[in-house]
């Protein structure tokens, strides 16, 4: 890279409204600024994100974000070099919240528009992070995705392998609502699987029996309540013991499903010796610690972002906003907003979707 870039980004394609300023240069990539407004509040009530709320939301707080960012950087659009926004997948209300505003900047200020796919910002995160080189194998794991993808540039994204139904982000929050711990529940759970042994009860290893990089995990979410309801069954409750080794059993079993996929993948991609984690799942220690694992044993590097890098931010969206611009992508007043955008259009389609509709 030769000149510096300016990008303002922004973020609302699921529930969180963000914005950043991230300068891309000769040296490392610098975050001027951003911030991320969660709206857990808003849908506590509905035990999920409710798409209109969401999206009602987001166009309230966009510019307030948008001014929140220019104000602690101390610039002002007149200094960026273009604008860079979430353009899908997700929940459609919140993209186009998102892309009209941009389009709004764009047109007031006169600057280039760039279109981001939402996979690609969590994709090239430890490009921003750590500077990565290309090429790295990253595993997407939120609440909305999980995706195995080898990532050979800004727009060049294989996907070899994914799961076939839920994310597992989606089965930590079915788990913590089915023992009454509180949302989002990957936090709740391993805060009680800490305290659980988890070999008491035992969960099934989904799709370890097939070859490949597929994943499934709606399947642990049906043995976690059956499981629940025979220990509650024979002693009409759970005791706060049999919780947490709920908690523990379901957490190793998501664990492990993790890491062997992910020896296979490395295992069978020799060329792949990074391998980067993103999403809400990867804040999960044990997980961590089981993927860092598989990558010593392969003699790959491992990398973890920041947990506020790893999930939803409009940082990820600037950085790569960045990387496209230097790639020639300029977009104007017909940049449309996708609900459904796979980053890797030659694989065949998923064939569940997740909690926030199939991201992929
Ligand atoms: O990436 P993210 O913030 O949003 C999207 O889904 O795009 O991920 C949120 C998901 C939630 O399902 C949450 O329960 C899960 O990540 N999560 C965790 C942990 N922290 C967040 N899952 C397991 N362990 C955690 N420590
Ligand atoms: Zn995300």
């Amino acid at each position: 890279m030769t000149d510096t870039l300016t990008i303002l980004g922004l973020e609302s394609s699921c529930d969180d409204t963000a914005a950043a300023i991230v300068r891309v240069g000769d040296g490392p990539a610098r975050i001027l600024a951003q911030t991320v407004q969660g709206q857990g509040q808003l849908h506590a009530a509905f035990g999920g994100v409710v798409p209109e709320i969401a999206a009602r939301a987001h166009a309230e707080k966009l510019d307030l974000c948008v001014a929140e960012v220019l104000r602690a950087s101390g610039l002002g659009l007149r200094d960026m070099d273009a604008i860079a926004v979430t353009a899908g997948p997700g929940l459609i209300g919140g993209v186009i919240s998102g892309v009209m505003c941009a389009k709004g900047l764009a047109a007031g200020a006169g600057l280039p528009l760039i279109g981001v796919n939402h996979l690609a910002g969590h994709a090239l995160t430890p490009r921003l992070t750590d500077g990565a080189d290309y090429l790295y194998l990253m595993l997407l794991v939120s609440g909305g995705h999980c995706q195995f993808l080898r990532v050979d540039g800004a727009q060049q994204f294989t996907r070899l392998g994914g799961t076939i139904d839920d994310a597992p982000g989606e089965a930590f929050d079915k788990t913590a609502r089915l023992l009454g711990l509180p949302q989002p529940g990957g936090p709740a759970v391993e805060a009680e699987a800490k305290l659980g042994d988890p070999a008491r009860y035992a969960f099934p290893r989904p799709l370890l029996d097939r070859p490949g990089c597929d994943m499934s995990f709606s399947g642990l979410k049906t043995a976690l309540l059956r499981t629940r309801d025979a220990a509650m069954q024979d002693r009409g409750g759970l005791t706060v013991q049999d919780r947490a080794d709920l908690c523990a059993g379901f957490q190793a079993a998501v664990r492990d499903v993790l890491a062997e996929k992910t020896r296979r993948a490395l295992a069978a991609h020799p060329d792949l010796r990074l391998l980067a984690v993103a999403g809400g799942v990867a804040a999960n220690q044990a997980i961590r610690d089981g993927l860092m694992q598989v990558a010593h044993d392969a003699g790959a590097r491992f990398l973890a972002p920041p947990l506020a890098l790893c999930t939803d931010n409009a940082a990820m969206i600037a950085y790569a906003g960045a990387e496209l611009f230097r790639l020639g992508q300029r977009d104007d007043m017909t940049l449309a907003a996708r609900p459904r955008w796979p980053l890797d259009s030659s694989s065949p389609a998923m064939l569940g979707s997740g909690r926030k509709g199939a991201k992929a």
